[in-house]
């Protein structure tokens, strides 16, 4: 069986990137579900050949040199061989290996991709995480060694002992892997960007894999691959493939960019994934969430922090959510906690509440129209926003920050009313990082006054209502 390709369709260049947001504008999704309709018949018709052409049918001309190694070969190449390796980007290094392809996965970090052409001798090592720029969590992320060699009789190849028909991606579930946050960002955001245009005719490989790491997100790489995935690390067969990729592609903080998707996909098309890979599995689970979530409310979903950045007045929170006519729900993850409970929940949440932090990720389980009120920390606008407040804005959430002043931070307690630290944060966060982690991140709770927080409640109660939802018929 054919297969489409990894780099099927080349990855433009994001001409938005250099004027606007990393993740250029949101586009209309007709667009997107029209054009994978016209691929998905090509395909059914059995015209493979076509396909290149019509997969590249929507690239423009844009011309910056990361691209130039593969416009060169596509789309009259198709059959041949190549060898190319993208390290223009910031954030990620990604080779492209087509042809007779031997992966021996079993050398721990010394992972070694065999490819055997008649051109020439050739040896590429690159990480395959998304934090090129960063050398503490690049450290321990395993490198990985790919190699061309010349074809000839006397040369022995390894022998496969799986063959693959469909392309394999390498990434790492190294670095930050272990923070939500880093799981999606850093992870399988880019794992959607790079194979989900392969309908799941792919298949998954593994450096640095966690069996929790499997546990934790199974239902959504099954989305991604309905392939048994290779731990590269322990594996001791020898893989073959067609083509692989190395490294992930990524286009910014919790973001898809539909100018550099195939068919222009979005973040919202990243959820309705999680949609699908959180499905119920049976009709009691169905009956479950519809019994559990059926009230006739709107509902308020506090995330509750334990350790750092705590709500100090939650109770009263609580008690003006429930005076306000929300039900409300405290949701408080842990590392057991299902994460397709958790989906279960923000599927049917209104207004999701929550302090700065990892934790904030689970926006992305909230449906377009609904609303995120993340409370802002003194020292912490320009993460909130950049890691949040975007991206959820890109997903058609309402974002509500509340932003915190010096009387409800508990900073005000042990500072006087005119300590930098208090009125002026920018010149307490120009000192790096260390300081920010150590006084705003993890020496700061927080008491939001509770009329200012009535104020923001009421607005997202107006901003759920007036949004066509679903759910916005409620009281
Ligand atoms: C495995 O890696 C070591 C170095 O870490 C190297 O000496 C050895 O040759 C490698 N094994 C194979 C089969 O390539
Ligand atoms: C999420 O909510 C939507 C709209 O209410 C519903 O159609 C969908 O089935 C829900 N998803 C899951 C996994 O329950
Ligand atoms: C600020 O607080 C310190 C004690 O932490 C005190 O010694 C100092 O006088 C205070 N300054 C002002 C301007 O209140």
């Amino acid at each position: 069986m054919r297969t489409k390709s990894l780099e099927g369709w080349k990855r433009k260049p994001d001409q938005l990137t250099i004027l606007a947001g990393a993740c250029g504008m949101k586009v209309k999704k007709q667009y997107g579900v029209l054009l994978l309709l016209a691929v998905g018949m090509v395909l059914l018709t059995g015209a493979p050949m076509m396909r290149m052409h019509l997969l590249d049918s929507h690239d423009v001309t844009p011309q910056l040199g990361n691209d130039r190694g593969i416009t060169a070969r596509l789309p009259g190449t198709i059959n041949h061989d190549f060898f190319h390796c993208d390290r223009s980007q910031f954030r990620t290094d990604i080779c492209n290996l087509r042809g007779d392809i031997r992966m021996e996965a079993h050398n721990k970090s010394k992972s070694f991709v065999l490819y055997a052409q008649d051109a020439e001798e050739r040896m590429e090592k690159l990480k395959p995480y998304t934090r090129k720029w960063e050398e503490g969590s690049m450290s321990t992320v395993n490198e990985v060694m790919l190699t061309s060699q010349i074809a000839s009789p006397n040369r022995r190849l390894p022998k496969c002992d799986v063959h693959h028909k469909v392309p394999g991606v390498i990434f790492s579930t190294g670095g930050y892997t272990g923070n939500l946050y880093h799981e999606f960002n850093d992870g399988l955001i880019p794992l959607f960007i790079t194979s989900q245009h392969l309908r799941r005719e792919v298949v998954v490989i593994i450096s640095s894999f966690h069996d929790w790491w499997y546990t934790k997100y199974q239902d959504v790489v099954g989305q991604i691959s309905k392939y048994k995935l290779i731990d590269l690390d322990s594996d001791k067969r020898v893989h073959c493939f067609p083509e692989i990729e190395a490294g992930l592609h990524i286009h910014g903080e919790l973001c898809v960019n539909p100018n550099r998707m195939p068919n222009r996909e979005t973040i919202g098309d990243f959820r309705e994934l999680l949609n699908r890979a959180y499905k119920p599995a049976s009709p009691r689970e169905e009956a479950q969430i519809s019994q559990k979530y059926q009230d006739q409310k709107l509902r308020l979903t506090i995330i509750v922090r334990k350790k750092t950045r705590k709500f100090m007045n939650l109770d009263k929170i609580v008690q003006l959510g429930e005076q306000l006519r929300f039900k409300v729900n405290l949701l408080s993850p842990g590392p057991a906690t299902e994460l397709k409970k958790i989906y279960w929940l923000l599927n049917n949440t209104d207004v999701l509440l929550g302090v700065h932090g990892a934790a904030m990720t689970h926006f992305l389980f909230m449906r377009p129209g609904t609303v995120l009120i993340q409370v802002v920390p003194l020292g912490t606008d320009w993460a909130a926003n950049e890691y949040y407040g975007e991206p959820a804005v890109k997903l058609g959430l309402r974002y509500l920050p509340y932003k915190i002043i010096p009387e409800e931070s508990s900073l005000s307690d042990k500072h006087n009313a005119t300590d930098p630290v208090l009125v002026d944060p920018d010149s307490i966060t120009q000192q790096g990082w260390e300081s920010v982690k150590k006084i705003y991140l993890e020496g700061q709770d927080v008491r939001p006054s509770l009329p200012r927080m009535r104020e923001v409640l009421t607005q997202a109660k107006s901003a759920v209502k007036e949004s066509s939802k679903p759910r916005a018929d409620r009281q």
